[in-house]
This record gives structure tokens, C-alpha cells and sequence, in this order.
């Protein structure tokens, strides 16, 4: 299969291209598009033929469900039972935004796309490209994000021509991502909300719309075996480069002088920006400064895949604190070590 791209140049506005993506996708093809997270691989979420196509096209295990993307919240109640007033409140507050809620599923979405739950994820992305091609398409899109199972969300084009080539009919490149990390997802079929996974919404911003929140095991942890997370895909080993990563947790001063003491040629760093000219020797990705979360977020994924065009045998990542998108970024770089995690003193 040939893979087409389309470029869509700010500013947006290219009708006859979103509607031709529109039609590829109403007609049950697999079109990569951009959002404000990250790139999705993106299907007409009711039809369950082209849903399976995405978990082909990613090498993805079927049990693990796909997000479906909305125009608004007016969609809310065609494909969700039992919408409780949080969601509205939350949608009111954060949509087109990285948020994604969990909700009872109604009939009409297919058990292949919530990989055979009775509930289903939902958001609605602030990109004005993936926006238009969704109400164009005039369905619910399913789109996970657009890398092969297992490696790093891809935060531009270029990310999904190297995972997707040949495997999909298009990728309309909207440019890169703003935000660079996934979305954050909130159950809210629970009495007390729980947050499933940290991502480009700060759980501090939820709650001060709906309360306390619970943070499920899966976002501190790695699931042992035979624990089923909430959120399937959290089981899965994600995000990993091909180097073994160890981040290190700690004040930033003390975590740069532990990897300064450890690293060889052989290294990989990720550092924040501060600390970039400690390590001469060593291949650096900059993660953006110690007090710029946005910009960690921005940059993770790709400082993770940079890696594999390297020969380094090991990494080594500083880990920035857990408040606002230091959860969200930490999760990404734990992941990606399979938590190997070690305390700078
Ligand atoms: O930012 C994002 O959320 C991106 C962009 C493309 O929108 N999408 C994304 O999708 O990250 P994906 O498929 O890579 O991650 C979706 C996560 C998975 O961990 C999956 O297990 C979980 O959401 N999930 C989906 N439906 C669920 C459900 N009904 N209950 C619990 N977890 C669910
Ligand atoms: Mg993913």
C-alpha cells in the first residue's frame, strides 16, 4: 500500500484535503492524524472492520481499547450511557483538550473498538485539523496513538512515516504536536474518579474542578504479573528505546552528579537543559530546563527515540518532580525503564 501524505500548512483551512481525508476514513481507511498530544492513528470508530485494521497496522494486543475522538460534547450522549454531571463539568472546563474521560458505553459503539468492555474512552482534541476532519467524517474517529505497540508515540509526520509507512493509507501532517505527551484519562464510572493515566491535562487542574481524584496503582507502578490495570494499554511495556533506561529520581543537582559519575562513552543522557554540558563525552538529549515541565513534555518521545539511531548501550534519564506534567513525564520515563528507578541522594 502506498502511503499518501497530506500537508496542511498553517493556516488550517484546506477544505478539499480534510474532506478527502473526511471520506478515506468514513470509507474504513486508517489515516494518521495530528492532534495537540500526539499523532493518532485514527479509524472511523464504528465500523469494526477498519478498528481492526488499526490493531494490525500497530501490532496491538485486541484487548487493549482505543480512545474515540468527538467534535464536542454534544456527542457525549449518542455513544455514552449514564453520563454523569462530572463529565459535562470537566468537558465545560478542558475540552478541545488533552483529557480523556471513561464512561459507560451505549450499544452503538462496537465491542472491538472498546477491546470488549461495557465502557469507553472518550476526548475531544484541540487541533483545529483533527477537529475538521472529524465533523467532516461526521463519526467518532479511533485513535490511538500512531507508533507500532511498544515503541514511542510519534509527536511529528515524520514519526508516523517511520512506524506507519506502507501499512496505511495516509498521514496528514498538521505539524508538531504542542503538548508532546499523551492524553490524561480519568475514569469516571467509578463514586470516586480515577486517574487511569497521567498525561497532558495536570491531575492539580481536575481536582480543582471535581474533587479529590484517586491515582490508580499502574501510574507509580509496574503492574505485577497477573494484574490487570484499569487501563489495559498501562500493562504494556511502552515507550522503550532499544538501550536499557535508568532514571534518576532526585533534586536535579544531585541526579546530574550521579549520572556524571556513572556514565561511560557508551552512554546515553537525559538531562534537563541546566546540566547538557556536564557530559562531554556522552550523546545528550535535552529534555528542556529543570523548570519548564511544558517543555519536558514537549520533548520526552523524542529524546527517547533519538537513542535508536545511536549505538549507546545504556541510558540514563533525570526524572523531574511529580507535580502539574512532572507526573505525566515521569510516568513516560519510567515506562520506558520499565521503572528501574533510583534515588539520587
Ligand atoms: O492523547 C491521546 O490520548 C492519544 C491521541 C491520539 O488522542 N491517544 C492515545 O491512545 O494515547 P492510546 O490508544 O495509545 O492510549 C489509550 C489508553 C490505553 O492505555 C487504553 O488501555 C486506555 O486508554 N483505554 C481505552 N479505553 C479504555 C476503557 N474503556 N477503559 C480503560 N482504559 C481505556
Ligand atoms: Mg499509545
Amino acid at each position: 500500500m502506498k502511503t499518501k501524505l497530506f500537508s496542511i500548512p498553517q493556516p488550517w483551512g484546506h477544505e478539499q484535503e480534510i474532506l478527502e481525508v473526511a471520506e478515506l476514513l468514513r470509507e474504513g481507511a486508517l489515516v494518521g492524524i495530528p492532534t495537540e498530544t500526539v499523532y493518532g492513528l485514527g479509524a472511523n470508530a464504528l465500523n469494526p472492520d477498519a478498528v481492526r485494521h488499526i490493531y494490525e497496522a500497530k501490532g496491538r494486543p485486541s484487548n487493549n481499547p482505543l480512545i474515540i475522538h468527538v467534535p464536542s460534547a454534544d456527542w457525549l450522549s449518542t455513544y455514552c450511557a449514564d453520563v454523569p454531571e462530572t463529565a459535562y463539568r470537566l468537558a465545560e472546563q478542558f475540552w478541545p483538550g488533552p483529557l480523556t474521560m471513561i464512561l459507560k458505553a451505549k450499544p452503538i459503539v462496537p465491542r472491538r473498538t472498546t477491546g470488549g468492555l461495557d465502557t469507553v474512552a472518550v476526548r475531544c482534541p484541540a487541533h483545529p485539523v483533527a477537529l475538521a476532519i472529524i465533523r467532516a467524517a461526521g463519526v467518532p474517529i479511533a485513535a490511538p496513538s500512531a507508533n507500532t505497540s511498544g515503541r514511542p508515540s510519534c509527536t511529528t509526520a515524520r514519526h508516523v512515516l517511520e512506524d506507519m509507512d506502507g501499512k496505511i493509507e495516509g498521514i496528514v501532517d498538521g505539524g508538531d504536536c504542542s503538548v508532546g505527551v499523551e492524553s490524561t484519562i480519568i475514569d469516571l464510572t467509578e463514586p470516586v474518579p480515577r486517574l487511569l493515566r497521567p498525561g497532558g491535562m495536570p491531575l492539580e487542574a481536575l481536582e480543582q474542578v471535581i474533587g479529590p481524584v484517586t491515582i490508580d496503582k499502574a501510574v507509580t507502578s509496574e503492574p505485577k504479573p497477573g494484574e490487570h490495570p484499569k487501563a489495559p494499554g498501562m500493562a504494556y511495556r511502552h515507550y522503550a528505546p532499544h538501550a536499557p533506561v535508568t532514571v534518576v529520581a532526585g533534586e536535579p543537582e544531585r541526579s546530574a552528579a550521579y549520572i556524571q559519575s556513572r556514565a561511560t562513552p557508551d552512554t546515553g543522557v537525559i538531562c534537563f537543559d541546566e546540566f547538557a554540558d556536564r557530559y562531554p563525552e556522552q550523546i545528550v538529549e535535552k529534555l528542556g530546563s529543570m523548570t519548564d515541565k511544558a517543555a519536558q513534555a514537549h520533548r520526552v518521545f523524542d529524546a527517547l527515540r533519538a537513542f535508536d539511531q545511536t549505538e549507546v548501550k545504556e541510558i540514563y534519564a533525570q526524572c523531574p518532580d511529580p507535580s502539574g506534567l512532572g507526573l505525566a513525564v515521569g510516568n513516560r520515563l519510567k515506562k520506558a525503564a520499565g521503572f528501574h528507578v533510583v534515588e539520587a541522594e
